[in-house]
């Protein structure tokens, strides 16, 4: 495939006829994000949580995070931003439905010429000198997984006034494999570029973000449902958990579609759905890349549920409603412990 092939492949088509109408106004309420970020990010000495802090600094973390494809070559990263990302990465070693996950931060200077010709994104990352790469085995919610894990470590970077780029698209699949040396049935679903963003923007990366709609959101109404799996859920209705569900409809997706649909339901519990488009979400094989989005949903989710001091884990279910075109991802069980 040449780089346009590749490129309009992974941008897909809009999935519904308003959709591109939609992206062009770009319009979208204002939405509250919160999210506590790992260790001590917004404590005070003694380590207490100062949670308004926390989460008036999340939220503003998490709108600030936006793909960044265009970086300055002049301003690789330094050592202590690197420490602190192989600290988070080592922290994200497991996600929430218990798959392990591997990352590692690939210095392209350190590289020799011959394999630094093989590692390509088609063009659609310039000047990024530094790349976090990130595994996982085959199986039941190893997507998820990844996505999640892998979010967090964004987030930090993000904090640290780093910017980043999902890719599971447009990257050298097999090249950049290699650099991680995957072990028997371990995939690599994603790799992102760290560094700091370019005064400049490319060609490419104003094309690919006008391609995408990048900053639109689909409406509330279309992401979160009650319990009939029909009706919108009311704002309302979400009661505490409105910013969490806001975290989620302001993340990241591939090719920004946005296939997070959560349900709440009769018992007040949250469902998390994925509302595939198949075609999309197969191409790639064995790595599926609407469900990494999903684990991107759960991280938000969970940051800033904890963030309003709400803690609570995902869990697999093996007894969920069905809804049509909808698959179960997992629930939200709300406890009084360690938020996953
Ligand atoms: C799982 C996933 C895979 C993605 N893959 C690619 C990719 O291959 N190439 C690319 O340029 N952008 C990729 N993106 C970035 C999305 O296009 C981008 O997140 C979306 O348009 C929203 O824009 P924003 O990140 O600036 O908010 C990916 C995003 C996600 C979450």
């Amino acid at each position: 495939m040449d780089r346009l092939e590749e490129i309009n492949v992974y941008l897909g088509m809009p999935e519904e006829d308003g959709d591109a109408k939609k992206m062009e106004s770009n319009q979208g309420t204002p939405i509250c994000i919160v999210g506590l970020l790992l260790n001590n990010f917004g404590r005070d000495e003694e380590g207490n949580g100062k949670e308004e802090t926390d989460m008036e600094n999340s939220m503003e973390i998490i709108k600030k995070r936006e793909s960044i494809r265009t970086y300055d070559e002049a301003s690789p990263v330094d050592e202590a931003a690197r420490s602190w990302l192989e600290e988070c990465m080592k922290e994200n070693g497991v996600g929430p439905l218990g798959n392990a996950v591997r990352f590692r931060l690939l210095d392209l200077g350190k590289v020799s010429r011959d394999e630094l010709r093989q590692l390509g994104t088609y063009g659609v990352i310039r000047g990024a000198g530094l790349y976090l790469l990130g595994a996982v085995s085959e199986g039941a919610g190893g997507m998820e997984d990844l996505g999640f894990c892998m979010e967090r470590i964004i987030l930090e970077a993000t904090v640290l006034g780093l910017g980043s780029c999902w890719l599971a698209g447009t990257f050298r699949r097999s090249s950049f494999a290699r650099q991680m040396e995957l072990s028997e049935g371990e995939l690599l679903p994603a790799i992102s570029p760290i560094g700091y963003a370019a005064a400049k923007k490319s060609v490419i990366e104003r094309m690919m973000k006008k391609g995408a709609g990048s900053r639109w959101r689909k409406p509330w109404g279309e992401l979160f449902f009650a319990a009939d799996g029909k009706s919108p859920l009311a704002e309302a209705e979400a009661g505490i958990y409105r910013d969490a569900l806001g975290a989620v409809r302001l993340g990241p997706s591939a090719s920004n579609r946005q296939p997070w649909r959560i349900i709440k339901d009769r018992e007040g519990r949250f469902h998390l759905y994925l509302q595939e488009n198949r075609f999309f979400n197969r191409a790639l094989g064995k790595v599926r890349i609407q469900n990494i989005d999903m684990g991107i949903a759960m991280c938000h989710f969970s940051l800033v549920a904890t963030a309003k001091g709400m803690p609570g884990r995902w869990v697999r279910e093996t007894r969920t409603e069905d809804f049509p075109g909808l698959t179960h991802i997992a629930g939200w069980q709300a406890g009084n412990r360690m938020a996953n």
